[in-house]
């Protein structure tokens, strides 16, 4: 099995810092490159204030904190990528620039490094038949917030070696997070399941089931969710939702996986969730 102890991070966005953080905290030297500083800034300063908001939580101590945040080399050069053992791909939903940053990684990596994208809904396959060595290539999709979050799945292609496959749900574990096995099908186990519910509770809301209020209090205190669906849309961008369930819809060709058109609208409008400050519910500034 290959030894893992340096990780690679691409992208230092939401998903990207988290993965660097979690792979920080857990003991791994660790490098993460964004495009450009300003983004990379960015990045770094979501870590340090998720740190800092665990130090005063008492999650960690100050001296934890500052360890954390020296296991992190920020970079905006992929040549520092040389000597990891396994990167993990975070970069934007889009197949065009995960296939050019693999063909970079190809030129810089060793042929024995972990190839993996946290892509939540491209084909792993498709990413993977790009790159050089696809044998070393697996899907590793982790959930939003990525250090709260203790799930991941591991999603092996038909030429990823056997071999591979366990080294990387090994390493997943060493992240004190679960693995789950999951086949390269659009939306893996997770989102197959959830982006259904999320879209119903869409469809819902749209012919009058319930008020957004309802429906979110409905799920949250009848069923045990820690947000309701409308919140969690808001959570998760619906901009990606309704990227994820284009795809889903386009593979399966199921009506459940339909984006409704409520959300078309919205994501048309710029009520994007959270992230643009207004979604299903509106958010400060
Ligand atoms: N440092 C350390 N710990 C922290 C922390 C920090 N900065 N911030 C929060 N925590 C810990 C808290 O201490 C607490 O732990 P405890 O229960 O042991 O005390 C726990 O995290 C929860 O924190 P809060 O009480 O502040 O927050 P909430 O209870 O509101 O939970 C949440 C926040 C974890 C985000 C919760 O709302 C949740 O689970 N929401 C659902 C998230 C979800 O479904 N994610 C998946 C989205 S789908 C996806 O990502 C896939 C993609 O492909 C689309």
């Amino acid at each position: 099995m290959t030894e893992i102890k340096k990780v690679g991070v691409v992208g230092c966005g939401l998903m990207g810092s988290g993965i660097a953080q979690v792979a920080a905290a857990f003991g791994y030297n660790t490098v993460v490159r964004e495009v450009d500083d300003e983004r990379l800034a960015k990045g770094m300063a979501a870590i340090d204030r998720f740190l800092s908001k665990g130090v005063e939580r008492k999650k960690l101590t100050a001296d934890e904190h500052e360890q954390i945040l020296g296991r992190i080399e920020p970079t905006t050069d992929l040549s520092k990528f040389a000597d990891v053992d396994i990167v993990i791909e975070a970069v934007l939903e889009d197949l065009e620039a995960k296939k050019k940053v693999f063909a970079e990684l190809d030129a810089v990596l060793s042929d024995e490094a972990i190839r993996c994208s946290n892509t939540s809904s491209l084909c792993i396959t498709e990413i993977a038949a790009a790159t050089k060595h696809p044998n070393r290539f697996v899907g590793l999709h982790f959930f939003s917030p990525v250090p709260l979050m203790d799930v991941v799945e591991v999603i092996p292609t038909l030429m990823t070696e056997a071999e591979l496959t366990k080294t990387v749900t090994e390493f997943s574990r060493s992240l004190g997070k679960t693995p789950i096995l999951a086949p390269d099908r659009p939306g893996f186990i997770v989102n197959r399941l959830l982006v259904p519910y999320l879209l119903d509770a869409i469809r819902a809301l749209e012919c009058g089931v319930g008020t957004r209020e309802d429906i979110d209090f409905g799920m949250k205190l009848g069923c045990g969710h820690p947000m309701g669906p409308l919140e969690l849309l808001d959570f998760v961008g619906l901009d990606t939702t309704y990227y994820i369930a284009n795809i889903m819809y386009d593979e399966f060709k199921e009506n459940r996986f339909a984006p409704p058109p409520l959300l078309r609208r919205m994501v048309l409008a710029g009520h994007l969730g959270r992230k643009s400050g207004r979604g299903f519910y509106e958010y400060a500034e």
